[in-house]
């Protein structure tokens, strides 16, 4: 397994739109062990594969820690294919350090997609789960949650790393974490 390095700020793999695997084989799960391994060095709760520079549809949630019913996942090609209602949370990305910002999202959702063994996969989300893979998800896309702030809301918090590094270790509602 590999730490890969984390694409930031305006790399252009970021904004593009990820194209979806179309064949699930043997070089897909040591991906996305590297995956997962980037991510838990990062500290973060969440990563897409643009952000280690790779444009394909897979992303890697693990909020297990604070949040049991919901292990950790794997899915290749998510799709969102139900929202309902909305919040507002606070969320960081991995690919912009030491920025904040508080983000509405839908309150619920429904996903689907494959895991690594190419089965087929729904389950409906709710709060920070709900949050991170909608979060994820757009990253497929090509979107920054910044690209989603409301003007009514909470303006962009840009914090020091040092400040942002306390903030994550507080509030396990903070996504990713931001060293
Ligand atoms: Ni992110």
């Amino acid at each position: 397994m590999a730490v890969l390095e984390i694409q930031t700020d305006d790399a252009p793999v970021l904004r593009q739109k990820a194209v979806s695997v179309q064949e699930i084989n043997a070089e897909l799960s040591p991906f996305i062990e590297d995956m997962f391994e980037t991510m838990y060095e990062a500290q973060g709760i969440g990563l897409a594969a643009p952000q280690v520079g790779v444009s394909k549809r897979i992303i890697v949630i693990d909020i297990e820690k604070h949040h049991p019913e919901y292990p950790r996942i794997a899915l290749i090609n998510p799709v969102i294919t139900l929202t309902v209602g909305e919040e507002l949370g606070e969320e960081g990305c991995l690919s912009l350090p030491g920025v904040r910002g508080m983000v509405r999202r839908a309150a619920l959702v429904k996903v689907e997609g494959l895991l690594p063994n190419g089965s087929k996969i729904e389950f409906d989300a709710s709060n920070l789960m709900a949050r991170v893979l909608q979060h994820e998800i757009d990253h497929l896309n090509g979107i920054f949650f910044t690209d989603l702030l409301l003007p009514e809301d909470q303006e962009l918090l840009e914090l020091q790393p040092e400040a942002s590094e306390k903030t994550v270790t507080e509030n396990e509602n903070s996504l990713h974490g931001n060293k």
